[in-house]
């Protein structure tokens, strides 16, 4: 299915209640919604998407038990070793959005080489949200201006846009929550001002190409108004 949507960004959530609900570790989970991470990828370049931002490590997800946070960070690890040359062959570009400064200085070394190793390719851009929170980057955003005298006249939203992590990218046509939760938990709160928002209950580890798709088709139905009338805009949902 080919879809109007440019940029879709995802809440991948439901990963622990999956494994939970078959009496398995929750770490088997994040195994899975990893899998689940790389089939979307595909699917959503297969579906002509320019941009998919994955939200997959948040500011708050330092508060899980500890054993929890290193299993995770092993497995994106694990992720960025195992798929980077894939990704490039496929013509992927990838981002992170987040704060890496928190990350040990091996992990942020190998970051930096994997986002250099994709840099020029442009079929698909993929932006993984890693100790990303939506008030951190507008307060790191702040600090940014603060720190370089910008004058209060010179604040605009297109010039604030410029110093979010996310200024690579237009803003989200689509959010998808997985997991039945519906709260955007601390995500692209500047960036999701005029997204619509799609809440299902599956959880991430069985989101596939079909569920995609049934998320797709109500994005079709959509009628995005942007402040206008019904009227101005024309067409869609009336
Ligand atoms: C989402 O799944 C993955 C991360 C937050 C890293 P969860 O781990 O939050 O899964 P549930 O919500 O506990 O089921
Ligand atoms: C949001 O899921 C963060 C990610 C998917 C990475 P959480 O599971 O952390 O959200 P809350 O705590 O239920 O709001
Ligand atoms: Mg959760």
């Amino acid at each position: 299915m080919q879809s109007r949507i440019n940029h879709l960004a995802i809440i991948m959530d439901g990963n622990g209640r999956w494994a939970q609900r078959q009496g398995l570790p929750r770490l088997k989970g994040h195994e899975m919604g990893a899998r689940a991470a790389k089939r979307i990828v595909e699917d959503a370049k297969a579906r002509s998407i320019k941009y998919l931002t994955l939200y997959a490590f948040s500011s708050e997800n330092w508060n899980r038990p500890r054993e929890e946070v290193e299993g995770l960070f092993s497995l994106m690890e694990r992720f960025i070793a195992e798929e980077v040359d894939r990704l490039r062959q496929s013509g992927i570009c990838i981002h992170v959005i987040g704060d890496l400064s928190r990350f040990s200085l091996r992990l942020q070394d190998t970051i930096r080489r994997t986002l250099d190793e994709t840099k020029d390719n442009t079929d698909l851009h993929l932006a993984i949200a890693l100790n990303y929170g939506g008030r951190d980057e507008i307060v790191r955003a702040v600090k940014g201006l603060m720190q370089n005298g910008v004058s209060p006249d010179d604040v605009t939203e297109q010039s604030f846009s410029t110093r979010l992590d996310t200024s690579f990218m237009p803003d989200p046509d689509l959010l998808v929550r997985t997991g039945g939760e519906w709260r955007i938990s601390n995500f692209l709160l500047w960036q999701l001002a005029y997204t619509e928002l799609y809440f299902t209950p599956t959880l991430w580890p069985d989101f596939d190409s079909a569920t995609l798709d049934e998320a797709i088709a109500w994005f079709g139905s959509r009628q995005r108004r942007f402040g206008m009338t019904g009227e101005q805009v024309g067409g869609g949902r009336p």
